[in-house]
């Protein structure tokens, strides 16, 4: 089964904080969710594998590690994930984006698919899947799907705020993708929002409500 990694790190904790306030405005929520992005991928990319290389400082040559094994990929769920894409290419700027459309029926709560646009090579990648909100988990779960269909196996979840709900189920469907997390929180409520949450990401980062 797929490990959940969640972060308790205090600067991390205090900007998530911040989000879920329902006065902060659209402009702060999306910096913050640019800067918990940032942090994050720190912690998420720990386990990447390293190669030493000889470089020549202006003291002297020497031997030092650089990245090596897969390339990264990042594939941010429409439209929420997009407010974690930038953060993320700070970090790690070689990384090629995939975008993956999907809306949750407002009736049935299922997702539907309206867009998916991945690099050529994603197959060879270290793919991160983005999405700040991981409620029922099956927006998360058919985006995954769409990625391993199209022959992509190396795959992580990054949510900002997840349910226990959304974990369990991508944990059964997925149980090869790991998943991490600034917060889980306690439940959903009848609409299939998360409680306590931040409201709808998507919203928020865009003002659209
Ligand atoms: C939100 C959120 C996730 C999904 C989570 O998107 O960004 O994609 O809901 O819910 P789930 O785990 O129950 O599937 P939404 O469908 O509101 O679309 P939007 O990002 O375009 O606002
Ligand atoms: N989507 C959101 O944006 N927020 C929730 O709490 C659940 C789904």
């Amino acid at each position: 089964m797929g490990k959940v990694h969640i972060f308790d790190h205090p600067l991390i904790q205090h900007k998530l904080t911040i989000m879920r306030d329902k006065n902060t405005g659209a402009k702060e929520f999306r910096e913050l969710l640019n800067e918990i992005s940032m942090l994050m991928v720190y912690e998420v990319t720990r386990d990447l594998p390293t190669e030493e290389i000889t470089v020549e400082t202006p003291i002297c040559e020497t031997k030092a590690r650089v990245l090596s094994g897969k390339k990264l990929g990042i594939v941010p769920i429409l439209r929420a994930g997009l407010g974690m894409v930038d953060g993320i290419l700070n970090m790690i700027p070689a990384a090629k984006v995939g975008h993956v459309g999907l809306y949750r029926d407002p009736e049935t709560k299922q997702p539907v698919e309206y867009y998916c646009k991945l690099p050529e090579d994603s197959q060879n990648r270290e793919l991160l899947v983005l999405d700040p909100m991981l409620a029922t988990g099956g927006s998360a779960s058919a985006a995954i799907d769409f990625l391993k269909q199209r022959g992509c196996h190396n795959i992580r979840l990054v949510n900002l705020i997840a349910a226990p709900e959304g974990i369990e189920r991508v944990q059964k469907d997925h149980p090869d993708v790991d998943i991490y997390v600034a917060a889980c929180d306690e439940q959903l409520n009848d609409h299939a929002y998360i409680i306590p949450g931040l409201g709808d990401a998507g919203d928020r980062l865009f003002g659209t409500k």
